[in-house]
């Protein structure tokens, strides 16, 4: 019979609150998000290949999500002690200094609270039967609104680069009435956003051009966006 399953999160829920150990020690999940922007992302499974490479790109990438006001925090399906020692092996093969907490989540309690398991792939199930955790990436605002959810399968690593580029994306957004296009990185052009007229355009973005009605692209440089950190 299949698992009772949570309300799924959309963009714009409130990241649901959650104790939970961590191998930084208990946490609140909001008391941890604090005035922070944060990265939740899930592991299938500890001692895993995937997976380690993942988490030492992150532990590397880490000082410029912290520049950004971005905490980071992982899951994982197992214990924190297990956790522990994984850690010494991501290090070690990774060259990174991983401190950033990771959450012994083994009873998939977080897990099923924020929808981050398997339901298609069956054959992603531990030795027990028990689905794994996805490769989930959740980047919440500092206001506790989910603002990104990417679900991965368990056999493609993510991008590290693409989360922070998302970051620097939703914060620039933020703070100038601009959107992002395809393949943007900051220092690209940006687009007017579509609430903004042509005449508050002028104003806000002097040098804004008009290729069709909908679209109008504006020079943004990257020093105006997150990435000036
Ligand atoms: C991995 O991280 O390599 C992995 C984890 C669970 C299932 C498949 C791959």
């Amino acid at each position: 019979m299949a698992e009772q399953r949570a309300e799924p999160l959309r963009l714009g829920s409130i990241a649901p609150n959650f104790d939970a150990d961590t191998t930084n020690g208990p946490i609140n999940f909001h008391e941890f998000i604090g005035d922070n922007w944060v990265v939740l992302f899930s592991h299938p499974e500890d001692y895993t290949p995937v997976c380690t490479t993942e988490l030492g790109a992150f532990a590397k990438l880490e000082p410029e999500f912290t520049k950004r006001g971005v905490k980071l925090i992982g899951l994982s399906a197992n214990t924190i002690e297990s956790h522990g020692g994984w850690i010494k092996d991501i290090n070690e093969i990774s060259g990174s200094n991983l401190t950033f907490p990771i959450i012994g989540d083994k009873e998939r309690k977080v897990a099923y609270l924020y929808d981050m398991l398997d339901y298609q792939d069956t054959t992603n199930v531990d030795s027990k039967g028990i689905a794994f955790t996805i490769r989930s990436v959740f980047i919440i605002d500092p206001k506790k609104t989910i603002r990104l959810i990417l679900s991965y399968p368990a056999s493609t690593g993510r991008n590290t680069a693409e989360v922070l580029r998302v970051v620097d994306s939703l914060q620039t957004g933020d703070k100038n009435r601009i959107t992002t296009p395809i393949n943007w990185v900051p220092g690209d052009d940006v687009i007017v956003h579509p609430s903004v007229s042509n005449e508050q355009a002028k104003e806000l973005f002097p040098n804004f051009r008009i290729v069709k009605p909908y679209l109008r692209f504006t020079p943004l440089s990257k020093e105006q966006t997150s990435a000036n950190v």
